[in-house]
């Protein structure tokens, strides 16, 4: 972490990458961000999930291997899992306390599936290790979240065309996509009246703090997030407050006032679009779920037999 952070905060403009939001206090913020009132995607994705998990199941078929980025706290995976009921399910996440948690609870619930924890960034595809795969098993990804918003687009189709060999022929991946739609909607969501957003993005200097030995002054900093319609993408920043300098390990970066680092991006996509990248990475789209007011979508996508 010591060497990525800085890393990103020497390069310009200064950045560090949204892996490091999830501590266990930055879990529990992302936990009560997903309830609140303005942001609407998870409790979107949820009702979709709800609605059509078993439509899903059917076009997958029985008897599937699920591998699950980014887990977090298995709301969606108990629906999916429910519908599906796969052979074997992998979680991966960042969040090793919030994994364990989690699969513990999904093996209570399913005491007959084979279940593997792996904690793991996911920049790049994951090397499931193969003993934690069954044999002849059609392969699904499960990538909910809109987390893949994360990426750039370039980057995402990049990561989708990383996961196919280990998908192999005729293997599927589903993905949650946040819908491009109204600015205001979107701001809002990432600029909440209870300022949970705000905590979540400052959590990260608070966690360098402690575990860099860093010496962010927290009141000196303020999250900002805008959306930027020609990108299609919410940007989120801490905002350096007045000139500063700051030290992380042996470092000293100095800010000047209104100087920003870019924590987040999180890319909106219309459905015309991610097919169009799902193709681009070797995929074929094989069926798409939204809400009645398309604010969220879960595509379907397969790789060719
Ligand atoms: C977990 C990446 C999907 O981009 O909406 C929520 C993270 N950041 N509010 C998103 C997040 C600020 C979230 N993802």
């Amino acid at each position: 972490m010591l060497d990525e952070v800085l890393a990103g905060l020497a390069a310009t403009p200064p950045r560090i990458a949204p892996k490091y939001f999830y501590d266990a206090r930055g879990c529990e913020l992302f936990d009560a961000i997903c309830r609140l009132p303005e942001y609407y995607p998870t409790r979107t994705e949820l009702a979709i999930m709800a609605a059509h998990a078993p439509a899903m199941a059917a076009v997958l078929g029985a008897g599937c291997a699920l591998i699950e980025i980014g887990c977090g706290n298995s709301a969606k995976s108990r629906l999916l899992l429910d519908a599906l009921q796969p052979l074997s399910f992998v979680a991966v996440d960042i969040a090793a306390e919030q994994l364990k948690a989690s699969c513990d609870v999904l093996s209570q619930a399913f005491p007959q599936m084979a279940i593997g924890a792996l904690r793991a960034d996911f920049e790049h595809a994951v090397a499931v290790p193969e003993g934690m795969l069954p044999e002849r098993a059609r392969r699904v990804l499960y990538f909910p979240g809109s987390t893949i918003g994360n990426f750039t687009p370039a980057a995402a189709r990049d990561f989708l065309a990383d996961w196919a060999p280990l998908l192999g022929r005729g293997g599927c991946a589903l993905i949650g996509v946040d819908l491009k739609k109204d600015p205001a909607r979107l701001h809002a969501a990432y600029n909440d009246a209870q300022g949970v957003t705000a905590a979540f993005n400052l959590n990260l200097l608070a966690r360098f703090n402690r575990e860099l030995a860093a010496n962010f002054d927290l009141a000196a900093f303020r999250h900002k997030a805008n959306y930027d319609g020609a990108a299609g993408r919410i940007e989120m920043h801490l905002e350096s407050l007045r000139a500063q300098t700051v030290t992380v390990g042996a470092r000293h970066f100095a800010f000047a006032p209104g100087e920003t680092v870019l924590t987040e991006i999180s890319c909106k996509y219309s459905n015309d679009e991610f097919c169009a990248l799902a193709r681009a990475a070797g995929y074929v789209s094989a069926a798409v779920w939204s809400d009645m007011e398309n604010l969220f979508a879960v595509h379907l996508l397969r790789l060719p037999d």
